[in-house]
């Protein structure tokens, strides 16, 4: 035993969950018990007449059941004490301060509600939203869900193209976004985006513009709105709709291995359900938590664990608008220090970048109101682990490394707070999941051997299709081994039953924990006049997890000079975001190719990485 990491005494006293290994073999005996009894503790306007309903590979939970996640973030709480505690604390880049307690945030979001309602938005409409993470962005989430809309968000560090293609897909009527941010010292425009997104989509009708910068923006007078001006003028009050369990909440597009990104969709009841109990026992939450998730809202961690779940546990959520180090390395740690955070959760990829300035920096901060760290997104390497664990969490939190994804809308692997800890693998399933690793046939592999991860079991937060596109929800996910869900990652288990996520296995990369296909990559490549064909692999990288190089065959006459590299790259930060700049560009004559014509990424990877070819057998020539 001496490669775990214990837990004191302090947090086993103070865990919700004390024997996991019980709860989790009743969870798979019975989980229909399990899950019944966790969607007890929320509201409900009317109860299920059965948990789950199988359609495979469709499920159904708390079929019958109607609710409003929103009438558990905020309604339930306005007749309790609750409505005068803090719900969320931001601070912007510039120092700016809101403080919402749960009944303004309540009236703010209603009134949100009520501006979304007089531009014509109902339930089951598309909104879209591409804005900073300032506080209207989780507003107007959450009033997109009060009125039974569907809320698609973009990423604000994506741009035009990738932001045109999901507003279009999801054909939203309407668009919210700021007139800009600034992250560091630069000014990102983001109405501008909008607008050269959406310059040939009629079907977008109104763009609502927040005023956060003030900085000039072109506007269309009776299709651009100010937030400000709409909003104030609203009533408090917004009856909150009631829903399905089973109607559409968001959809969040993903990258997958092939061809555009993936519609995502989840739903109120189950997606409720299981955010709300993985965030209350992987983090112990309690009332007087002050919460820190630090990703931004417009990925699935910030969904689930910046909008929803922290409010429905109703905890005091932090979010600070700017990056980990600026104006210097130590901005991240002394917002721990100013707010008493408890529970902080970030991505790997920031741990290491904040770990390469050293020890000293972080140690000039009172860190002591910590009490559990999270990670997620991409593998954690072991060094920095400890290096969290030993100067972040001063060897007294608990690391909960959360293995999940969009698809699953909860976190599927993880510690308990109780676990004893292993630095770098994700612990064991939640309750209710039933994990396996397998071989291509679905077999199980013996223990300590790399296989495919694989999820046996259906759980409540777990995505219902793809947008318009089901036929890539039951082969992508469900078609390659029958009867599982097939999640593109490699892993192994230990003998302690221990899972260590070992990657994907498929062409999608983890950069900086940012997910990208090669497809939507290469597709952008492809668009330059000058560049034939091109293919992108992911390579291990030091503070990324993974860097993006890209392999180009240029066209018949094409001069391969570093001025084109140059250009290239900024035809991908211009079409994708600088989110996906590229590291390395190759010019190269020629692809590996199956001789059914499919680039062979794996080849050149191993190749690039002076690895075993592997099977080549289909390779041409
Ligand atoms: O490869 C796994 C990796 O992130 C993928 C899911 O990406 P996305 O949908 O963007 O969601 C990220 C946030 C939940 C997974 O297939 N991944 C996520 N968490 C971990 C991880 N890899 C290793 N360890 C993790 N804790």
């Amino acid at each position: 035993m001496s490669d775990f990491v214990n837990p004191s005494e302090e947090i086993k006293n103070n865990a919700y969950v004390k024997d996991y290994e019980k709860l989790y073999k009743d969870s798979l005996e019975h989980p229909d018990a399990f899950w019944e009894n966790v969607a007890k503790e929320l509201f409900w306007y009317k109860p299920w007449t059965k948990v789950i309903e199988s359609k495979h590979p469709y499920y159904d939970w708390f079929v019958g059941g109607q609710t409003n996640i929103v009438a558990n973030a905020l309604d339930r709480w306005q007749k309790t004490e609750k409505k005068d505690q803090l719900a969320l604390v931001w601070e912007g880049q510039d120092g700016k301060v809101v403080r919402y307690t749960y009944q303004q945030l309540h009236e703010q979001v209603s009134r949100a509600a009520n501006a979304l309602k007089s531009l014509g938005v109902k339930k089951g409409d598309r909104v879209s939203i591409y804005m900073p993470r300032i506080p209207e962005q989780t507003i107007v989430m959450l009033a997109s869900a009060k009125i039974g809309a569907i809320h698609t968000v973009v990423y604000s560090g994506f741009s035009v193209q990738a932001l045109k293609s999901r507003i279009e897909d999801a054909e939203s009527k309407i668009v919210i976004t700021a007139d800009g941010y600034h992250f560091r010292d630069k000014l990102v425009e983001t109405k501008k985006t909008v607008d050269d997104a959406i310059k040939d989509n009629p079907a977008v009708k109104k763009v609502l513009v927040v005023k956060r910068t003030g900085n000039p923006i072109a506007f269309t007078e009776g299709k651009d709105i100010w937030w400000e001006e709409l909003v104030s003028k609203q009533d408090s009050i917004c009856p909150t709709e009631i829903l399905d369990a089973n109607d559409p909440l968001f959809i969040l597009y993903t990258s997958g291995s092939t061809g555009t990104p993936k519609g995502v969709i989840h739903a109120h009841g189950g997606y409720m359900v299981g955010v709300y109990i993985t965030a209350k026992y992987i983090f112990n939450l309690r009332s007087n938590d002050v919460f820190w998730c630090a990703a931004d809202p417009g990925w699935i961690t910030g969904h689930s664990y910046i909008v929803y779940s922290p409010f429905i546990n109703g905890v005091t959520n932090f979010i600070y608008e700017g990056p980990p180090d600026y104006p210097d390395a130590g901005k991240w740690w002394s917002m721990i220090e100013k707010y008493k955070i408890t529970k902080f959760y970030t991505a790997p990829t920031a741990i290491r970048a904040l770990m390469k300035y050293g020890d000293a920096i972080p140690q000039k901060y009172n860190l002591s109101s910590l009490k559990i760290l999270g990670s997620v997104g991409e593998p954690i390497n072991p060094e920095a682990w400890r290096w969290y664990y030993r100067v972040i969490g001063k060897e007294k939190c608990p690391i909960m490394d959360t293995w999940w994804q969009t698809e699953t809308g909860m976190h599927i692997i993880s510690p308990l707070p109780t676990s004893p800890l292993k630095p770098g693998s994700a612990g064991k399933p939640f309750f209710g999941i039933k994990a396996d690793v397998v071989d291509e046939k679905g077999t199980p592999v013996a223990v300590n051997t790399q296989g495919y991860l694989v999820l046996k079991k259906p759980w409540p937060a777990m995505f219902k299709d793809v947008y318009k596109n089901s036929k890539k929800y039951t082969d992508l996910y469900w078609g390659k081994i029958p009867g599982t869900y097939f999640t593109g990652d490699f892993a192994k288990r230990d003998s302690d039953g221990y899972f260590w996520i070992l990657g994907r296995n498929d062409d999608v990369m983890k950069v900086s924990g940012y997910r990208f296909g090669s497809a939507e990559l290469e597709s952008a490549f492809v668009a330059h006049p000058s560049v034939a064909e091109a293919a992108v692999i992911g390579k291990p990288h030091e503070i990324k997890g993974e860097s993006i190089k890209a392999f180009v065959i240029l066209k018949v006459g094409v001069q391969p000079t570093d001025e084109l590299k140059n250009e290239l790259k900024q035809q991908v930060r211009k079409l994708i975001g600088p989110i996906a700049t590229p590291d390395e560009i190759e010019f190269v004559p020629a692809l590996p190719k199956t001789r059914s014509g499919k680039i062979m990424r794996r080849v050149l990877k191993a190749k690039e990485l002076g690895q075993d070819l592997g099977d080549t057998s289909t390779l041409e020539g």
